[in-house]
């Protein structure tokens, strides 16, 4: 598209030399020529330009300054240019709306664009110390009149360097730090304890972020209809977009309805605003039904290099995070990513694990390698979600050169802890006729393939392993149902809608002799 301009001008440059040697032609071939030079020089920079923000970052990038590299990774201009590419493939744009007359694109075309949160996260009291609102004690007298922290008159000197202040010059008598409540820490209150209790190397170099980052969720979504509602009640505030992908084949590839777009076009997800792209994968992977393992990866890469090709207005620093639709990272954990600067990456969770439902519960914690910063995703990771889900991230080509342009040691870390969980990972959560379809429609790997046996998708059978808490190689559940009082038992939009999620919590199959230490529950999900 570009290179056009290049013959045209050429040419010019040709025809300008064949006349004589008259001073006027002598005159408008320099004009031509200086003509020619400038838009040569302008499209080799637009060249340029273009291939920095282009999805593949270059080995040249980390000799820039990362704030230069987001600069041009920020401007719009040139995902817009892919935008433009779009409209010649597709029949119209959700976000460039004069792009076509009102025409909108299917969804799984739509572009999304991400905007700035704009929510005032933070406050500055008169002493000058930079306060988590969630996380501090609102009416301490240290925090009167404390004003939003205002990112325009953002004054670099963190609370840290007032404090030290006092060490060196004339000596502060005033506590200026900012007063937490429970569960929150640091000097800015804005540590939950799912992050001061975790491995992260870096809790001394923390600082808070004037703009959040935004975050973006991909998910491939089968039927785990329940368990995305729960992270939409949970995340809805603090992830910015939620990349699902939905498929109209099975992981073992058969045919499978698009219940989600469906549900997506009605008006069920309505209550998330519109924070959803959607990505329809409409083919199998060749070689994927011969090994399932295949399909499986493949279904991510897709996720991920189709929705992040759609979302408009990317920044190095944003946050990708990808997660199966049965991992549900904690609230707090994710906004803790999105507002402060200073944790490394790739990070992981650890998540509560159960099965069947948050009644049993595992030993442990499920702790996968899910974010890292959109940089790295592009620069280490190619962009393929899958890669970074696995643990080689030091053995990627790219790694050490991105490690070195971030001035940083990366060292991966994980929010949360095994006693201190940041999320919750509830393995085939669904009624007996769900975990029977999860049955069939499982990936042709990950041997045995339980699907394969009749006798285990047998509703009965189901209902007895629910009832266990048994595996379906006949193993048994060595621990006791968990107590629901329990800390992080369960997201707490299931416990605020205990009845209609009551499979999920409580045994439904439970034998009489559990019954004696029953608890009550009651609407707003307190327990008495
Ligand atoms: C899935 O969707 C694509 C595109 O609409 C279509 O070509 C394909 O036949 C569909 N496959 C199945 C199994 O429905
Ligand atoms: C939307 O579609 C789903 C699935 O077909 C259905 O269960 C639900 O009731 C519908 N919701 C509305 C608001 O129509
Ligand atoms: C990292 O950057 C420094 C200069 O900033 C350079 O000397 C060094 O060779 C780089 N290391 C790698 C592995 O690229
Ligand atoms: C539910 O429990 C909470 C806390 O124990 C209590 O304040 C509330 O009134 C109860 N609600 C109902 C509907 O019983």
């Amino acid at each position: 598209m570009l290179s056009l301009p290049v013959v045209r001008c050429a040419g010019q440059v040709l025809q300008a030399e064949a006349p004589g040697k008259i001073v006027m032609k002598m005159r408008r071939r320099r004009l031509v020529l200086v003509l020619c030079m400038a838009g040569l020089c302008l499209i080799s920079f637009m060249h340029f330009l273009k291939a920095l923000s282009y999805i593949t970052f270059s080995h040249e990038l980390s000799a820039f300054s990362p704030s230069l590299r987001s600069i041009f990774v920020d401007s719009q201009f040139f995902w817009k240019q892919n935008a433009a590419e779009d409209v010649n493939t597709g029949p119209g744009l959700q976000v460039t709306v004069k792009a076509q007359n009102g025409a909108r694109p299917p969804l799984h075309r739509a572009l999304f664009e991400l905007k700035d949160d704009e929510a005032k996260y933070f406050i500055q009291t008169k002493a000058g110390a930079i306060c988590f609102k969630q996380g501090t004690k609102m009416v301490a007298p240290s925090v009167e009149d404390a004003v939003d922290w205002d990112r325009s008159v953002m004054d670099k000197p963190s609370v840290q360097k007032v404090v030290n202040r006092g060490f060196s010059g004339r000596p502060r008598r005033r506590w200026v730090g900012c007063p937490c409540l429970p569960g929150w820490h640091g000097s800015y209150c804005g540590v939950p304890t799912m992050v001061q209790y975790s491995n992260l190397p870096t809790k001394e170099r923390l600082s808070p972020r004037p703009v959040p980052r935004r975050v973006i969720n991909a998910v491939n979504i089968n039927h785990e209809f329940d368990l995305l509602d729960v992270r939409f009640h949970e995340l809805g505030d603090v992830i910015d977009v939620f990349v699902i992908c939905e498929s109209n084949f099975t992981a073992f590839g058969e045919p499978k309805p698009l219940k989600f777009i469906e549900m997506l076009l009605n008006g069920t997800y309505s209550y998330v605003g519109n924070k959803i792209l959607y990505v329809f994968l409409d083919h199998f992977p060749s070689g994927g039904r011969q090994d399932g393992w295949i399909a499986d990866d493949y279904l991510r890469t897709f996720l991920t290099q189709n929705g992040m090709s759609r979302i408009i207005n990317l920044r190095d620093d944003d946050i990708f995070l990808i997660n199966d639709a049965d991992e549900i990272p904690a609230h707090d954990g994710v906004l803790f990513l999105k507002l402060f600067d200073g944790w490394t990456e790739p990070f992981a969770f650890h998540l509560r694990k159960s099965l069947y439902g948050f009644f049993w519960k595992q030993p442990g914690s499920l702790e996968v390698i899910s974010g890292c910063t959109v940089a790295m995703l592009f620069m280490v990771y190619n962009g393929d979600g899958i890669k970074l889900r696995r643990r080689e991230y030091y053995l990627m080509p790219n790694f050490r050169l991105y490690e070195n342009s971030t001035g940083h040691i990366l060292v991966p870390w994980a929010v949360g802890s095994p006693l201190h969980f940041a999320g919750w990972h509830c393995s085939w959560c669904f009624k007996p006729e769900g975990i029977r379809y999860k049955l069939l429609s499982a990936q042709n790997g990950d041997f045995p393939r339980w699907g394969n046996y009749q006798e285990k998708r047998d509703l009965s059978y189901i209902r007895e392993l629910i009832q266990t808490g048994g595996w379906f190689d006949g193993t048994e559940q060595e621990y006791p149902p968990a107590d629901p009082k329990e800390h992080m038992y369960a997201p707490k939009y299931l416990l605020q809608n205990f009845n209609k999620y009551r499979y999920m919590l409580e045994n439904p199959y439970r034998k009489e002799s559990w019954d004696q230490g029953a608890v009550m529950y009651n609407q707003t999900g307190k327990i008495t």
